[in-house]
Formats: structure tokens, sequence, C-alpha cells
């Protein structure tokens, strides 16, 4: 046996130095969520350890995020009211856009403040865009309706606009938006592939949606692979400045290939469901949660992410801060 790959493995020393893929929090995204009308944080059921923010809380999140050297926060606003064009997505004074405001003020360009840019938490009945006569989802309407909330976004303060209602043209009509209005710098990050996926149940909780039904019609099915280089091209075409792919775990076919080909950085996400099945598990004393949680990042890293949105973002980050070879002192 001339071959021997064990003999690259004997020593935590041979580990560390053949180590491909490594994390740091400056590729780690943390999501959060800010509700309107609150004044302490309040744990989300859903999701343990991950909490609604309030306007005053989001800013000391924002300052440790930026301490722990994380890349980004991407912010979710949970509004009091919602109507069918949902409103308090393009209203200055709405949760998310003065959400934005404090989280640039707080991040003093420590971090990327990037906001996600759908109607599903500022819609009554929940959809990513609104409704036509019929009911269903009227394409180009939402599309004027993204412009909107794309350059109250900007006005806010946002670096990067997070697309992830999955409309047609979506990338496009928001780029021209920005930079008719002297936005030219602020980036567009695009959820490309963003599978219909029953992993986000536990974010539909936490941003308390509405929706009754499914998203079917403009989130992409579960069963495609080849579709996500198509969705991902005509995002780069329309400028895309970063492309997503959504979920991260049960999809990292996907992620792979869009890492091999994509010509713009590729972010991966996480999502709540993910979460909340390791803490779960975790919580039942049937999976060891720490290695647990560093694998999964770490799988989602190797398989071609460049950034990864992650409940666990400022956790794993003080992991990280610890010595490292300190996690790998077996020599057997
Ligand atoms: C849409 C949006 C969703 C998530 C992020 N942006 C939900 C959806 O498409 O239904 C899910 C994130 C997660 O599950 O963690 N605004």
């Amino acid at each position: 046996m001339r071959i021997r790959p064990r003999r690259r493995r004997a020593t935590p020393a041979l580990r560390r130095l053949l180590t491909e893929v490594r994390l740091h929090p400056s590729e780690l995204v943390l999501p959060l969520f800010v509700k309107e009308g609150i004044s302490e944080p309040t744990p989300l059921r859903s999701m343990p350890g991950v909490v609604h923010h309030s306007r005053a809380s989001l800013r000391v999140v924002v300052e440790q995020a930026a301490a722990a050297g994380l890349g980004g926060v991407m912010l979710f606003g949970v509004p009091e009211h919602r109507d069918a064009t949902g409103t308090g997505a393009t209203d200055p004074d709405g949760i998310l856009n003065l959400a934005i405001a404090d989280a640039v003020e707080a991040a003093r360009g420590r971090l990327v403040v990037m906001a996600d840019l759908c109607l599903d938490e500022f819609t009554d009945h929940g959809h990513c865009g609104v409704l036509d006569s019929r009911g269903a989802v009227d394409n180009d309407a939402t599309l004027v309706r993204y412009a909107d909330m794309a350059l109250a976004q900007a006005r806010a303060g946002a670096d990067v606009v997070g697309l992830s209602g999955m409309m047609d043209g979506q990338v496009g009509v928001v780029r021209d938006a920005l930079d008719d209005a002297g936005f030219t710098g602020v980036s567009v990050l695009a959820y490309a592939a963003k599978y219909a996926s029953a992993f986000y149940g536990p974010f539909r909780e936490a941003v308390e949606s509405t929706l009754v039904g499914d998203r079917r019609t403009y989130q992409m099915n579960p069963a495609n692979r080849r579709e996500a280089a198509l969705e991902v091209a005509i995002d780069v075409e329309e400028g895309a400045d970063i492309v997503m792919v959504k979920p991260a775990m049960s999809y990292l076919d996907v992620l792979a290939d869009v890492a091999a080909t994509s010509p713009v950085p590729v972010a991966a996400y996480q999502v709540s469901g993910e979460y909340a099945m390791i803490e779960a598990a975790a919580a039942q004393g049937w999976i060891d949660r720490r290695p647990a949680i560093l694998e999964s990042v770490l799988s989602i890293r190797r398989a071609g992410a460049d950034h990864v949105l992650t409940y666990w973002a400022l956790e794993i980050a003080g992991w990280l801060r610890e010595d490292l070879t300190t996690s790998d002192r077996t020599n057997r």
C-alpha cells in the first residue's frame, strides 16, 4: 500500500495544515428580525435562541456583530399593520426602513448592512407580491412595489438590498430604479435560486406570516437542479452583484453548480428550518450541538458558498476566536 490517506490524518498538526476550508467571521452574515412596537427583545418559540429585536436591542446586536468581525447583517421587519400592497415596506417610517438606518448608524461602516427586499412581511395576505383580481401574484405590478421598496431602503442607508421575492425581472427593475435615483453604489443581492421549501417554516412564525397556501408559482421546484443555472444567469445579466442559493443544506448540489459557474460572489442561506432541526436535536441530547453547527456551516462553505447567512453567526464567531487547535487534540 503506497497510498495511505490515513498518513495525512495522523496528527493534529497535519490535519490543521491540510485543511481545505476554514470558517472566518467575515464570511458570516447574521439575519435579524426587528419588530415594531416592542421595547424589549422577545424570544421566538420556533427558533430557540433567536429573538424579535426592538429598535434599541437591534443597535446592541449590530454593535456586537461588528465587534465580532461578522461580514454583515440581514434585516427583516415585522410590522404591526399589514395591507394588500404592503405599504409599510415603502413608508420611510416603516419598521424595516427605520431599522436599516439604526443598523447603519450602529455599524459605523464596520460591517455590511443588508435588508430583505420582499413584500411578504408587509402584506395582509402574506404573499411576496401584490395580487391581481383573481388572487394570483401579479408579477409586473409587484416589480413597481419592489422598485419603490429598494429606493426606501437605499434612502435609509442600506449597503445591499436582498431581493428574495423571486419575481421575474426583479433585479433589472430594482437596478434601474436605484441607478436612476443616483444610488449606483447600492448593491443587489439576488436570491437567485430560492426554492419553495418546507424549511422556511420557523421563519414564517418569526415574521408572523399570514400566508395561506404556498409560494410555488414563484419560488423554485425543489426537484429542479438545472433551472438554478438559468435563474442565476438571468440575475447576473440583470445586474446582480451577488447571487444566493437558499435553503443551503438540502441544496448543496445546486450551490456547488452555482459556485462553479457564477461570475459573481455566491451566498447561501442556512434557513430557519435548518437552524431549528439542529437546535431541537441538540436540546433532546440526540446530537452534539457545537460540532454539528460547525460541520453544517463548514459544509456550506465547502460546497462553494463565499459567505453564509446563518442564525448562529455570532455564536460561531465567538467559537472561532478560541484556539482552533484545542478543538482537535486527539492523536490516535
Ligand atoms: C421572504 C423570505 C423568506 C425567508 C427569507 N426571506 C420566507 C419565504 O420565502 O417564505 C426564509 C428565511 C428562513 O427560513 O430562515 N421574505
